[in-house]
């Protein structure tokens, strides 16, 4: 290295550090000259872009282009927003909107930045609380009737970062829940640029198993949830049920017909005039039941109509008259009564026989006793008394063959 080289290398040094030097001083600033305006409080919901209008006035001639206005949340390490200006603004209004924050307190504070990191931190701070989001989701039903599409609808407020997740769910009566429609990019294209509400519109084929059933539209925020129910109101024509049935119970024709429906559907018996029936029904839970009582002996026929209607039409079906279970039970002790009177005669005979061994027994018993007195007696009377014997025993042999 010549010495020209090394001269003009330590002029440029002292040329920088003479000419930048004093840019990066750090100056003693007069905060009297600074000031800022803003809401101190301010309330807001967890779906709710967070807004803070302010009005910021300082020395132009001291903060020079290109200067920043920073807010920091708490501490003013913690920026959370920064604007940059290349050219003095004319206005001294300004805001700053940040995305949704959960529920809880936040305190944010304002910076102005310039030159070489020279700043200055403004001392109000502005404090917002945020609550939860006040709106639920609005969900409408069409009118629905089995058979026929109807149509839900779901609308839920959009959130400042727009990415909420809307979802339908359907829970059974055994409260089992099924998600029937979930929106997976968070919004629907149609108003994806729509600051208002966000929709959803949802086919729905019901059954009449979704009568008294419930859909749950729910809004899944970034930070909350919110949900509205709504019970559906299946109308479907009448549905006569298994359990419906016809006894015949003696004298009476009994018949019980028992219909589903939606309006609740009235029963009718569709009979020929008759003199002599009543009816009573009751009805629960869309059910209807209707039971009629009448002669046996009027209604003869195998079957027994009952016609169920309400407003969508009407359903009939005939019913299978069945012989009741008390008759046949009623028919046993009269077979019983047969019985008897056929063994009648069989009884008798045994009877006659049985008092035949009785006397007989007897009879051999009285002999004996005399013949042991008689043996005492005497005993030239030995022959007699054998004739005597021969002759009982004759007599004793002859009667039990009578009844052969
Ligand atoms: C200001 O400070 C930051 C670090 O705090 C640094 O990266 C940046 O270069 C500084 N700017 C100037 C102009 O000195
Ligand atoms: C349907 O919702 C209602 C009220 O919204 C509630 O009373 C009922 O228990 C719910 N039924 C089921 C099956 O979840
Ligand atoms: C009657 O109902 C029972 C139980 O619900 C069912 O299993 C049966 O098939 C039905 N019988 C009919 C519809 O005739
Ligand atoms: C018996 O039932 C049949 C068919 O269900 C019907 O046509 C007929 O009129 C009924 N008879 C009487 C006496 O009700
Ligand atoms: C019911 O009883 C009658 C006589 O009382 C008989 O004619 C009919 O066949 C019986 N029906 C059934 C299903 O047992």
């Amino acid at each position: 290295m010549t010495m020209p080289s090394i001269y003009s290398v330590i002029l440029w040094i002292v040329l920088n550090i003479s000419c930048c030097r004093p840019q990066c001083v750090t100056e003693t600033l007069n905060s009297a000259t600074f000031s800022i305006t803003v809401i101190d409080h301010t309330e807001m919901e967890s779906i709710d872009c967070i807004r803070m209008p302010y009005e910021m006035t300082f020395p132009r001639e001291k903060v020079l282009v290109p200067y920043k206005k920073i807010l920091f949340e708490g501490d003013p390490s913690n920026i959370v927003s920064t604007k940059v200006f290349s050219e003095m603004e004319s206005d001294t209004k300004d805001i700053f909107e940040i995305e949704e924050h959960p529920r809880g307190e936040f305190e944010f504070g304002f910076m102005l930045e310039w030159g070489c990191n020279q700043t200055y931190i403004f001392p109000q701070r502005v404090h917002i609380s945020v609550t939860a989001p006040s709106l639920n989701p609005y969900l409408s039903v069409s009118t629905l009737v089995e058979g026929q599409a109807g149509r839900l609808r779901c609308s839920a407020p959009r959130s400042c970062s727009r990415r909420e997740h809307i979802l339908l769910k359907w829970t059974k009566s055994d409260g089992q829940s099924t998600e029937i429609y979930g929106d997976e990019n968070g919004y629907d294209r149609q108003f994806n640029r729509s600051r208002h509400r966000h929709r959803q519109y949802i086919p729905i084929y019901p059954t009449a198993d979704y009568h008294n059933t419930n859909i749950t539209c729910v809004a899944k925020y970034k930070y909350d949830a919110v949900e509205t129910t709504v019970t559906l109101n299946v109308k479907f024509l009448p549905k006569i049920l298994n359990d419906s049935h016809c006894e015949v119970k003696g004298e009476l024709l009994v018949c019980v017909c028992i219909s589903w429906g939606n309006p609740l559907p009235p029963i009718i018996w569709p009979l020929k005039p008759l003199t002599d029936y009543s009816i009573s029904s009751s009805s629960t839970n869309q059910t209807v039941i209707s039971t009629i009582t009448l002669s046996a002996v009027e209604h003869q026929n195998t079957t027994m109509k009952c016609i169920s209607r309400n407003e969508l039409g009407q359903t009939e079906a005939d019913i299978l008259i069945q012989n009741s279970t008390e008759e046949t039970q009623l028919t046993y002790p009269s077979e019983e009564k047969k019985g008897i009177g056929r063994a009648l005669p069989w009884i008798t005979v045994v009877c006659f026989s049985l008092n035949l061994v009785l006397i007989t027994v007897l009879i051999i018993g009285i002999y004996q006793r005399r013949k042991m007195k008689q043996k005492k007696l005497s005993e030239e009377t030995n022959t007699y008394a054998s004739l005597r014997k021969t002759e009982v025993e004759d007599e004793y042999s002859i009667i039990p063959s009578q009844p052969n």
